[in-house]
This record gives structure tokens, C-alpha cells and sequence, in this order.
């Protein structure tokens, strides 16, 4: 890769962290399709935004319109979606904003990347998981994929034929009974101290 030539040297700034008018972060969502990580990600970005902190959602199903079209569902191309989404959320946070990313991420590695990604560079970052049991996410199944899975008419699909590793070291874990998108969001925030 064209990144990693010796003749490609990083190119030093004038503008330091500590000179940008807010400090950034990524709050990272791992879950389930179906188990709420996108109506808590949006409750984020708008209470975020609402307070006047600059916050970006980055949602798997809308990257995968743009800068991850190239990607379908096998494992190669689930870790270049993590591996890229981490990159650009890195980004947003070392900007200053709030970059908030709602990503399947189902494997335990990639996700160790993401954060490594982060903390290499000085970020904050936050791991936190949408722990809905299958059963609940399928009798969801919002968008009608868990019914077309197992039809057959989906392959690949994360629960039923493509694995979830569950993330062990999450920084919140988030579950049906934690109550509405707008009180889980009032209370990580708090408990991040964001
Ligand atoms: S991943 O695993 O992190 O790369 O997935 P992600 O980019 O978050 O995309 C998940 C959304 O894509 C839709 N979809 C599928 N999900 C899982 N498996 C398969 N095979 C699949 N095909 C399409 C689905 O709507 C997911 O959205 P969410 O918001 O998670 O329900």
C-alpha cells in the first residue's frame, strides 16, 4: 500500500490539540442488527449537537452508500469496514468533534484495532455494547433481514450465519432494560463525564 512506501513521510501541522475550541472522542457502538445501536446513536448526536459540542454520526448502513460501496458482509470485508470507519472516526476526534460510529463490529480484533488506532494517537475512545439478546433482535428485525436470513435469502447474515464475538472489555454495556434511547443517552454521557 501506498502508505506504508518509505518515500511517504507524515507531514507535521501548525494547529496542536490543545489550540482546537473542543476536545474530541469516539463513542463506538458494537452490537447485533437490531439491538438499538443506531436509535441510541442518533439520541448521542442530537443531545451533543443540541449542547453545541460538534458530533458526527457515522452509521455502518450509510458508509457502505459512500466510502464503504466497495464492502460486502464477508469477514475480509468487515474488517476493512472497521478498519477504515476507525480511521476516519480517529480523524473526526482529533478534529475535536464527537464522532460517534454505529458499526456491527463483530469481531473482538478489529474492534482492539479501533481502539488502538485511538489511544496510539492520544484520543479518547469508547467502547460500548448493545448487549439484545438474538431472540429479542429477531422479533425486532426492523428492517425484515433476520426473517429474510433465514429464509436463506440473505447469506452471511451476523447471529445466524456469520459469527458475533461478544466484546468482554466493553467501557458500557447497554441492555433492553436500561430503559429509553434518551435516558441510556443521558446516562452515558454522564458516566463518561462527556
Ligand atoms: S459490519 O459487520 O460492522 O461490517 O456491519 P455494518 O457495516 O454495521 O452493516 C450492518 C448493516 O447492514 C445491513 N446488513 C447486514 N448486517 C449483517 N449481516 C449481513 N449479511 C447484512 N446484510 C445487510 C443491516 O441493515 C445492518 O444494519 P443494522 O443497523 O446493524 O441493523
Amino acid at each position: 500500500p501506498v502508505s506504508r512506501d518509505s518515500h511517504v513521510v507524515w507531514q507535521t501541522t501548525k494547529v496542536t490539540r490543545e489550540q482546537r475550541t473542543h476536545q474530541g472522542a469516539t463513542l463506538w457502538l458494537t452490537g447485533l442488527s437490531g439491538s438499538g445501536k443506531s436509535s441510541l446513536a442518533v439520541e448521542l448526536e442530537r443531545r451533543f449537537v443540541a449542547e453545541g459540542r460538534p458530533a458526527y454520526l457515522m452509521d455502518g448502513d450509510n458508509l457502505r452508500h459512500g466510502l464503504n460501496a466497495d464492502l460486502g458482509f464477508s469477514d475480509d470485508d468487515r474488517r476493512e469496514n472497521i478498519r477504515r470507519t476507525a480511521e476516519v472516526a480517529a480523524l473526526f476526534a482529533d478534529s475535536g468533534a464527537v464522532a460517534i460510529v454505529s458499526l456491527i463490529s463483530p469481531f473482538a480484533d478489529e474492534r482492539r484495532r479501533a481502539r488502538d488506532i485511538h489511544t496510539e494517537r492520544g484520543l479518547p475512545f469508547h467502547e460500548i455494547f448493545l448487549d439484545t439478546p438474538l431472540d429479542v433482535c429477531e422479533d425486532r428485525d426492523p428492517k425484515g433481514l433476520y426473517a429474510k436470513a433465514r429464509r436463506g435469502e440473505i447469506s452471511q447474515f451476523t447471529g445466524i450465519d456469520s459469527p458475533y464475538e461478544r466484546p468482554l472489555h466493553a467501557d458500557i454495556v447497554v441492555t433492553p432494560a436500561d430503559g429509553s434511547p434518551a435516558e441510556v443517552a443521558e446516562a452515558v454521557i454522564r458516566n463518561l463525564g462527556l
